[in-house]
């Protein structure tokens, strides 16, 4: 098969259009430069946006995330938020995507490889890709419920920044994936951090809402962040406390969130049956509330 880019196959994604530094550019041919220190060194950081109906899910949300990353980094916003999204909007537009993902990545810039963050600020390197995902096959996968097995947490002590840094991260969903599973719940000191690219829960036998608070252990997840104010709303109760994988095993439910998964039920973990088996009522009124939130946040916000 012909290739416009070294290993990027020419058809794949026929149409798509990417946004690198500035320009709108065919998808098979977006490029940075071989020094740019997010390829040498993942010296970046990402956000990944939903689209619900052609609207970014907790747009201003994943912003702030996005500052406080670049700020724990020392680097700087590529560009101010209002005109990043016009940007974002604009690509996902463009991609004529109606329900799927936008990834944004900032890299520090290109320059000469040397380990120390250069004291003359190279120009930030800004990547954004849009793609569509089939709600079908998601609201399957929230319907069906998924297997998760466990590995330990191998990563780095800065999980509260949204790095490209994801070895350990991608080791763990292979193996997930190897297992025939969904996600690696991952475990540090005998306690679940989080997923590998997801936030963990359970649900308690009072029926409470349990994930880990937030520390440099784990990512703080959006979707956390707004399923535990909806929840608040709706006097759903929420303990912010870190659990173990037994615990787990013996919890009413359990489930996931991302930005590309809303709250998807934890059916099974390391082959053993989540309470029923099955998808339950606490994770179900969870995927509600958070869709309810959703559709009022993205009301008249579409293109
Ligand atoms: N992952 N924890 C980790 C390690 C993650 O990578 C993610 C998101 C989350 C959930 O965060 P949020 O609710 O803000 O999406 C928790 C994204 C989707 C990814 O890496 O593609």
């Amino acid at each position: 098969m012909r290739q416009a880019f070294h290993g990027w196959p020419r058809r794949a994604p026929t149409g798509r259009t990417a946004y690198v530094n500035g320009a709108y550019v065919p998808h098979a041919r977006a490029r940075v430069h071989i020094e740019d220190r997010g390829l040498q060194f993942s010296d970046a950081i990402y956000e990944v946006w939903g689209v619900s109906n052609g609207a970014l899910l907790d747009e201003e949300e994943h912003f702030d995330r996005l500052e406080r990353s670049l700020r724990e980094l020392q680097m700087a916003m590529p560009m101010a938020r209002g005109a990043l999204k016009f940007v974002l909007r604009e690509l996902v537009r463009r991609n004529g995507v109606d329900n799927g993902i936008l990834y944004m990545q900032v890299t520090r810039g290109a320059v000469r490889r040397d380990h120390a963050i250069p004291k003359a600020s190279p120009r930030p390197s800004l990547i954004l890709t849009a793609r569509r995902i089939s709600a079908k096959i998601v609201e399957a996968r929230r319907k069906a419920g998924v297997r998760v097995i466990t590995r330990p947490d191998e990563r780095w002590a800065r999980r509260d920044i949204k790095s490209t840094s994801l070895l350990a991260n991608i080791l763990a969903k292979t193996a997930a994936r190897d297992a025939g599973a969904f996600e690696a719940w991952l475990i540090e000191d005998g306690y679940v951090t989080e997923g590998s690219s997801t936030t963990a829960w359970i649900v308690d036998a009072e029926g409470r809402l349990v994930t880990r608070s937030l520390s440099n252990a784990v990512l703080p997840g959006v979707t956390r962040r707004v399923i535990m104010e909806a929840a608040a709303e709706a006097r759903l109760p929420v303990v912010e406390r870190r659990f173990t994988r037994a615990e787990a095993l013996a919890a009413k439910e359990a489930f996931i969130t991302a930005a590309t998964l809303g709250a998807t039920p934890v059916v099974e973990i390391d082959g053993k049956p989540v309470g029923a088996g099955k998808p339950g009522a606490v994770s179900r009124r969870v995927q509600e509330l958070y869709a309810r939130e959703a559709a009022r946040k993205t009301a008249g916000k579409e293109d």
